[in-house]
């Protein structure tokens, strides 16, 4: 039976430069896109940007350019963070695409024709940097809890989306864990907020708002970003047009998120699913933020943190190893970079990379490098709980348990090789024994780089080099007369 897995990042607002936030839930998706790969699973990846609304609009008009030309400009940023994160094969959404408009307009049609938006006059306070409503009793000091500043007064005619007649089936489903929503005291949120939403708005008229998609069936009035948004996860599967993606992949979809967009996706997409007759995505992960010393990364601050400086100081494999060996599951955590520092010399240098020098060097000096034995046992029950614990934390959004497995695997190797002492094997002649204990390692050290291989994915191919593999499989082993390469040090000093 094939195995399928959809997992989506959120799609970015493209003003301004990716930060760190942005990297971090990009890495963490590709980190578990790669990993079911790893377990045989065909896996869609999608991420984007989020390109209409109000802000847009105002920063192309200051910059004196279309806004389709403004977002054209910004969006090489996000390719360029994409590029450098080496990211795998994945499907990037823009929601000015010609493609994702039309079918958005499909998808509008169909919520319309079952008879799920109205029209009607609205006063509220909107703000343009969360592009939503916000109530007056939500506002701190008069600002936009977001946001910091404060909402505009607006009165216009919008749409409106029947969001109550759905919730009280979405509560149900929540509930039943239908939709399943990690970490599970954020489904309780969910379900307290659910008891303060009333319908929401869909569109703007074009007078106040001119770059968006247009409402297909009245010509004077644009869809309000949300509802475009949203349906990138639909779109990216060529729904409502073509079904054959959307059959194979949509059970399968996961929302990786930050827990600030949770409302939207946990209550409003669900209900627009439910009246496209469709079922909601079953699981959302809603992350953390990433702090710097303890405090929300701002302008204003001046502690924002640009990832692409970052990873041309230490490299992809360092940030997204050490980016998500830090963050809690679900909660928030600080990055700096004397802790990504530590990280690399506790963990990669020391643990596994002293490792993989001792077991290759050590194979080349007493065996030629070579696979003498196929008898794995002593390792097969650490092997066999590595590669069920990391399923099951993958399963669960844990990417920071998966992590310390991993390393947990490279510790146990790394004491296998203190109790096992192939040097004194090889000083008392007992060469059978060195065989066995030497291949053990070698097999280790295999099925470590195939875990590693999601996350390092660069200092992998290395390791693929060095250990003279194809690929990295987890049904397959070493075999005897096998070969490896020579090593020379896998993660160096860095240098400041
Ligand atoms: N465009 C909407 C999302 C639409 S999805 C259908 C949006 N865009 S955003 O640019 O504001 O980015 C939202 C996402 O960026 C957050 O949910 C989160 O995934 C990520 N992050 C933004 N700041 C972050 C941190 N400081 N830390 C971690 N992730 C953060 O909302």
């Amino acid at each position: 039976m094939s195995k399928y897995k959809f997992l989506s990042t959120p799609i970015y607002y493209p003003n301004g430069k990716p930060h760190m936030g942005h990297a971090f839930t990009n890495m963490q998706t590709d980190i578990m896109v790669r990993m079911y790969n790893l377990y045989g699973y065909e896996t869609l990846f999608s991420t984007g940007v989020d390109e209409h609304g109000t802000k847009v609009q105002q920063k192309a008009e200051s910059n004196k350019l279309s806004p389709q030309a403004w977002v054209d400009q910004l969006v090489d940023n996000f390719y360029g963070l994409n590029n450098l994160l080496d990211l795998s094969e994945h499907r990037f959404v823009r929601t000015s695409d010609e493609s994702h408009q039309k079918l958005v307009k499909d998808i509008w049609m169909k919520i319309s024709e079952n008879d799920d938006f109205y029209l009607k006059d609205y006063e509220g306070l909107y703000c343009v940097g969360s592009e939503s409503f916000i109530k007056e009793s939500d506002l701190i000091d008069g600002n936009c809890p977001g946001f910091g500043v404060p909402p505009v007064k607006m009165n216009e005619s919008n749409y409106f989306f029947k969001l109550s007649k759905y919730l009280p089936k979405i509560k149900e489903m929540i509930e039943k864990k239908e939709i399943n929503i990690q970490p599970e005291y954020r489904a309780k949120e969910v379900l307290n907020m659910i008891e303060h939403l009333g319908d929401f708005s869909v569109s703007r008229p074009k007078s106040s708002l001119e770059w968006g998609v247009e409402v297909p069936n009245d010509a004077d009035h644009v869809m309000y970003v949300w509802i475009d948004a949203l349906s990138n996860y639909l779109t990216v599967l060529g729904y409502p047009e073509n079904m054959h993606e959307f059959e194979k992949f949509w059970p399968n979809v996961e929302n990786i998120i930050g827990k600030d967009i949770l409302k939207f996706h946990a209550i409003y997409f669900p209900a627009m699913c439910l009246s496209l007759g469709i079922n909601p995505v079953s699981k959302i992960y809603a992350h953390g933020m990433i702090l710097v010393d303890g405090q929300k990364m701002s302008k204003s601050i001046g502690n924002v943190i640009d990832p692409i400086a970052v990873i041309e100081k230490y490299g992809s494999d360092v940030v997204r190893f050490s980016v998500n060996r830090e963050m809690p599951m679900g909660s928030d955590g600080d990055f700096s970079e004397d802790r990504l520092k530590e990280i690399y010399a506790s963990d990669l240098q020391s643990n596994i990379g002293n490792l993989f020098s001792r077991v290759v060097t050590m194979s080349h000096k007493f065996c030629d490098g070579e696979i003498k034995s196929d008898d794995f046992t002593e390792i097969k029950e650490a092997k066999e709980k590595l590669e069920s614990d990391v399923f099951k934390h993958l399963e669960n959004f844990e990417v920071r348990k998966m992590n310390e497995c991993i390393l947990e695997f490279s510790s146990f190797l790394n004491k296998y090789v203190e109790e096992n002492k192939p040097w004194a094997l090889n000083k008392e002649g007992n060469l059978d024994r060195l065989n066995v204990v030497l291949s053990n390692l070698l097999e280790g050290i295999r099925f470590l780089a195939c875990f590693l291989s999601p996350i390092l994915t660069k200092k992998t191919r290395d390791m693929q080099q060095i250990l003279n593999l194809e690929n990295f499989d987890l049904a397959l082993t070493y075999k005897v007369g096998d070969k490896v390469n020579t090593i020379s040090p896998l993660f160096p000093n860095l240098t400041d």
